[in-house]
């Protein structure tokens, strides 16, 4: 980085070093590489740049070889092809999946697991074909909020996705007893949420919805590299702190370039299952007031409700067995709010093409 502080930044701002538009750097042993976000349209002009910055690297003792390339992504809408013909996993796998939404937060316990299912199984009512991949491989919530206890069927080469309430479901928690305690190093993480993606039998689907570990680690650096991801949810709760960590979720995505669909604010205030009175526990509309900060949708809010909690640890998730009742409905209004933003393109990303000069 200090050398590349020599280097002028592609926009004429400041140096590379503190560009956005600098990859990440990879360093194999004395190899460095890098990218250079940009635009095709102004790859051309920024070659000096791209040679500048791979001399400066090269001339760093002990590095032998250095490779920086120009990444172009094409401008929004530039794309020809329609958003079905553009699957959302990169080349080489075989996903054949519309879009690819991760449910996340900065902070554990907010209700994550909750929201995933109950929007999967909400998106799944308004017809569409919809799977549920539980990357929280140290903490899975798949087998007890689906209550499944069987192991999937597979042919030594793919896994089929358990079917439950008419949707594909994967989990860790599936293949692998739930008392094993899970000390996985990230690579290991990696390449099991890289197996659940890829070597799934998840078949054709309008909408994959991904219940993400709490967090901004390698879980959420592997979905964002390794599938295109067409945006995030984060879900949060309205207490402050909760909130900072959320804020944390929001700019870890912008930093790998996904959009971020909206905030749901959870357990967003307290709904006595007695006399139905409503108690804000928490200070009501933080999320609501945040989201606006961020400049990112507010997508709606699910009361804290035992009847919530009751129907998750039994494995019959509220909208699935609930689903004309009030909090299936309020499920399906966020599932209508994400799936309009997803097909009016809000979360499309055209796909990234690399120029290597
Ligand atoms: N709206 C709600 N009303 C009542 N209980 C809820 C609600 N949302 C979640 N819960 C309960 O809160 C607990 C934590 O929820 P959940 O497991 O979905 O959170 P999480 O964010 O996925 O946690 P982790 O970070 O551990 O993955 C669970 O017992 C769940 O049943
Ligand atoms: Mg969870």
């Amino acid at each position: 980085m200090r050398a590349l502080g020599a280097v002028p930044a592609p926009d004429g701002r400041g140096s590379l070093a503190d560009s956005p538009q600098i990859s990440e750097i990879v360093i194999a042993d004395d190899r460095v590489s890098f990218a250079i976000l940009t635009t095709p349209d102004k790859a051309r002009s920024l070659e000096t740049i791209r040679s500048a910055a791979e001399a400066a690297v090269k001339a760093i003792p002990g590095v032998k070889d250095a490779l920086v390339a120009l990444t172009g992504e094409r401008a929004a809408g530039a794309s020809a092809a329609p958003p079905s013909a553009a699957p959302a996993a990169k080349a080489g796998a075989s996903l054949d999946v519309r879009h690819i939404i991760a449910v996340a937060s900065g902070k554990g316990g907010v209700g994550k697991s909750t929201t995933a299912a109950n929007l999967a199984l909400a998106l799944a009512a308004k017809g569409l074909r919809v799977g549920l991949l539980d990357a929280d491989v140290y903490g899975p919530s798949m087998p007890v909020l689906f209550g499944i206890r069987h192991k999937p069927a597979s042919d030594g080469k793919t896994i089929e996705p358990i079917m439950s309430y008419g949707i594909k479901l994967m989990s860790i928690g599936f293949l692998i007893d739930s008392s094993t305690a899970m000390v996985w190093r990230g690579p290991m993480v990696m390449s099991a949420i890289s197996q659940m993606l890829k070597e799934v039998n998840w078949g054709t689907l309008d909408v994959l919805v991904v219940d993400m570990p709490p967090g901004t680690g390698d879980a959420q650096l592997t979905m964002a590299q390794q599938v295109r991801l067409a945006g995030a949810v984060i879900v949060s709760t309205p207490q402050d702190l909760a909130l900072a960590d959320a804020r944390r979720g929001v700019a870890m995505f912008r930093k790998v370039d996904v959009p971020i669909l909206g905030v749901i604010e959870n357990m967003s205030y307290f709904k006595c299952p007695h006399c139905g009175e409503r108690t804000d526990l928490f200070g009501h509309g933080g999320a609501e007031k945040e989201a606006q900060e961020l400049g990112v949708r507010f997508l709606g809010e699910i009361p804290l409700h035992a009847r919530i909690r009751e129907l998750s640890d039994a494995g019959t998730p509220v909208v699935a067995v609930e689903p004309t009742g009030e909090h299936a409905s309020a499920y399906s209004a966020i599932a209508d709010m994400v799936w309009t933003s997803l097909e009016s393109g809000t979360g499309q990303r055209p796909a990234p093409r690399i120029v290597v000069n």
